[in-house]
């Protein structure tokens, strides 16, 4: 029944407080729709505007890389102690149980093999197929200044696109192929096209000299990618450098899973990426935290 009686003076319309529009904790993301800075949301944590994220979609054209022969096995462990999980609907629908859940960034390009060449991806997931695997977000690369840079942009633009439609951010992912240069010049020209083109964050390697400015250049959100395994104290020195100048947190795969510790390394790169804490005292934590001790 219609509550005739609740049209009366004396409501509280907070007339001393002013409607809050600061409008959204992440870089960039201000004038997106709710859907997409919803599941923005999902991905970075509100609180400290960073992600780690588990990358395991090396096996898209990799085959079973060291540390993924088996998924069930290494990676579904993992899960609870990553914020964001980076893979392919293969091993989602394979290995990863639906209850964990965790938001997922789905690798939505392919086409290639390491016996082939890099740059030449075709978009692999239907937006559909992300909506139906309930995706916070899509990802696939970028190839600048590759063979197929213009086939690999296209890709990126048409998941934008898509994704703009149905409220899911694009990952675009500044992908290398085999001989290219590795220098704040060219990351700085990826990501940065990355984002003109529309994508929502940007993945990137972190280089040693003027990452902080390829941070600067770059309107939304920058993740790195981890790259080849290195000595655990080291990952945990770059992922501090990366945050220290200014990137939204981590994608790693190798230096998480190839870990004789991947939980350890999963502990110690959140408190570098949401506590503030130096490599050091990650690496510290590291090692305290002993074999895959799952507490
Ligand atoms: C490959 C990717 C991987 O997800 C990325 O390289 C992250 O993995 P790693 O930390 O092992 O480099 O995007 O194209």
């Amino acid at each position: 029944m219609a509550d005739l009686d609740d049209i009366k003076d004396g409501k509280d319309w907070g007339e001393d407080r002013p409607v809050d529009t600061s409008r959204f904790f992440l870089k960039g993301g201000a004038n997106h729709d709710w859907g997409m800075k919803a599941r923005l949301a999902k991905i970075f944590r509100p609180e400290t505007g960073r992600t780690v994220m588990l990358a395991f979609d090396h096996g898209y054209f990799q085959g079973p890389t060291t540390g993924l022969e088996r998924m069930d096995l290494s990676i579904a462990p993992l899960a609870p102690h990553a914020d964001v999980l980076m893979c392919t609907r293969g091993a989602l629908r394979t290995v990863i149980p639906p209850e964990t859940g965790k938001p997922v960034v789905l690798r939505c390009s392919a086409g290639n093999s390491i016996l082939t060449e890099l740059s030449n991806e075709l978009v692999s997931v239907e937006i559909e197929d992300a909506v139906r695997l309930g995706a916070a977000g899509m990802a696939a690369q970028v190839y600048i200044g590759a063979e197929y840079e213009h086939k690999s942009i296209s890709n990126v633009v048409k998941l934008i696109d898509a994704g703009t439609r149905y409220g899911i951010p694009t990952m675009a992912v500044t992908g290398v192929g085999a001989d290219m240069v590795r220098d704040a010049r060219y990351f700085g020209l990826a990501t940065r096209i990355a984002a003109e083109i529309g994508a929502q964050l940007v993945k990137s390697y972190f280089v040693d000299e003027g990452f902080e400015k390829i941070v600067l250049g770059c309107p939304v959100p920058i993740v790195i990618a981890g790259g080849k395994k290195l000595p655990e104290r080291d990952a945990l020195e770059m992922a501090y450098r990366a945050i220290d100048q200014g990137a939204a947190g981590v994608d790693m795969g190798r230096n998480v899973f190839q870990s004789e510790n991947s939980i350890g390394m999963l502990k110690a790169l959140e408190a570098v990426v949401h506590g503030g804490a130096t490599g050091q005292e990650a690496y510290e934590l590291f090692r305290d935290t002993g074999q895959n001790v799952a507490a």
